[in-house]
């Protein structure tokens, strides 16, 4: 089915997978293909969202995500002590990993800063030990470094740099820049890794309308390099121990590239692959291990693969729900379910997933549309959705 593989819909499924055949795909590949290119999504976001992307501060919160709240101050948050802060007995650590951008991250307008992170970094603590983001623009791997030393929390991070294809390496020199002097400055105590390139050979794959990754060589031979440059950098500051990874959709890793890396991050959504909530779980585990853990081991270096990404979203402003629809259906309910079936026995049975995502982000709902704004564990305001987090 070669006009099938080329649509988006397949690319965290099975690539003989059919599904997803409708208004999904314009929205999701679009998606992709424009936060694929910093340039694209920074032009976008200069045009629509604006600065600061309206993240309310919060100055009254519900009870289920904050206690007492200093006015002027992140709620909890001692200004002198970003380590004394009240814990929320609502949020457990049931996740081995969470999907992380702190807010206004994106160039060219930026808007993140220190305090905000502080208080991601607050909550984030209290229901992971493991945080991933996606690229180094805008100071974040500064300001998250900063905001684990000032809350003393455990938390380790796999740093990213999200380069483009198009820019002859603009982004990712600049991204490792900003890396160079986040690790200089806070040191290396709280990073695991640094993963270079996001969904690069998808972007290529599908905007090329090619099937096989592996057909990427281009973009492999674009990427290998950057990824041997970061090594080299961390082994000139005598960080040789910290690993250089990848992060691509499930069904986009190519061969080269992942025999060039300490570990990989795969993408795989059982919402997006029209996964009934039920099956949801074991669907990702079985794609997971199937695709992407099988194919590791079978290269020399054998890297270590983790999931990059996955997840439920609550909401969408774009579907009804008719039958139509299929099974996934976008709700805090089904959310509920999929962290009670995936999230504690993931972990335990050794599968390393990175929980998409933190927060809801609804610079994306206004961007992208459809389900794209509303995929986090806690709202906008940073409150929790309505949710029983388990105890592993
Ligand atoms: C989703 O799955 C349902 C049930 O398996 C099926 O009826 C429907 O056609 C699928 N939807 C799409 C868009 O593939
Ligand atoms: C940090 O960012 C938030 C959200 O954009 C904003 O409301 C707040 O005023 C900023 N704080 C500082 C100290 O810049
Ligand atoms: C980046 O953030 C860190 C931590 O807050 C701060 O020390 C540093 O000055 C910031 N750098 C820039 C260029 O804003
Ligand atoms: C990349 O470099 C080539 C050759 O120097 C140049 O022609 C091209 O305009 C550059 N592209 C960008 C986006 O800078
Ligand atoms: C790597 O080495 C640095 C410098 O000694 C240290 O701070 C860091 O904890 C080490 N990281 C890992 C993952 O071993
Ligand atoms: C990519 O190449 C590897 C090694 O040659 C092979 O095992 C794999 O099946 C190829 N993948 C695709 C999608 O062709
Ligand atoms: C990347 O590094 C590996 C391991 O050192 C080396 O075998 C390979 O030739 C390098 N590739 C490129 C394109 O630099
Ligand atoms: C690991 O956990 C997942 C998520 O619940 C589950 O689907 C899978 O069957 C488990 N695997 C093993 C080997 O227990
Ligand atoms: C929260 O979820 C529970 C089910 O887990 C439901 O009974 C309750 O009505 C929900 N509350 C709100 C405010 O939506």
């Amino acid at each position: 089915m070669p006009v099938q593989q080329q649509t988006y819909e397949n690319l965290e499924a099975p690539p003989n997978n059919e599904w997803l055949e409708k208004p999904q795909r314009a929205k999701r590949r679009s998606k992709w293909i424009v936060i694929g290119s910093l340039i694209a999504l920074a032009a976008l976001i200069a045009v629509g969202v604006g600065v600061g992307v309206s993240l309310s501060k919060k100055s009254s919160n519900n009870s289920t995500s904050s206690t007492s709240s200093t006015s002027g101050t992140p709620s909890g948050t001692n200004p002198n002590d970003p380590s004394n802060f009240p814990k929320d007995s609502a949020l457990k650590q049931s996740f081995y990993g969470i999907a992380y951008t702190p807010l206004g991250s994106q160039l060219p307008d930026c808007g993140n800063n220190l305090t905000e992170v502080i208080e991601d970094i607050q909550l984030l603590s209290q229901i992971t030990t493991n945080i991933r983001l996606y690229g180094a623009d805008c100071n974040q791997s500064s300001l998250v470094l900063a905001a684990i030393q000032a809350t003393q929390v455990n938390m380790n991070v796999y740093l990213g740099n999200y380069p483009a294809s198009d820019d002859n390496g603009t982004a990712y020199e600049r991204q490792k820049g900003e890396i160079q002097t986040a690790l200089q400055q806070f040191g290396a105590g709280n990073v695991l890794g640094v993963t270079v390139g996001n969904e690069f050979i998808l972007d290529y794959v599908t905007g090329l309308g090619q099937t096989d990754p592996n057909g990427s060589a281009g973009q492999a031979a674009m990427l290998i390099p950057w990824i041997n440059d970061t090594r080299s950098m961390l082994a000139e500051m005598g960080l040789s121990n910290i690993t250089v990874g990848n992060a691509d959709a499930g069904s986009y890793f190519n061969t080269e590239v992942l025999s060039s890396v300490d570990y990989g991050m795969s993408n795989v959504h059982p919402w997006f692959a029209n996964q009934s909530i039920n099956d949801a779980a074991g669907w990702t585990y079985e794609f997971f291990e199937e695709n992407n853990v099988v194919a590791a081991q079978a290269l020399a270096n054998k890297p270590k693969m983790f999931i990059a990404e996955t997840g439920w979203p609550t909401d969408s402003s774009e579907f009804n729900y008719s039958p139509n629809d299929g099974p996934s259906i976008a709700s805090v309910a089904n959310l509920q379910i999929f962290i009670d079936t995936f999230a504690c026995q993931a972990t335990a049975n050794g599968t390393g997933y990175f929980f998409f995502e933190f927060s809801d982000e609804p610079w994306k709902a206004t961007t992208y549309g459809g389900v794209e704004g509303y995929w986090g564990l806690f709202d906008s305001n940073k409150n929790l959705k309505n949710l029983t987090l388990p105890t592993c």
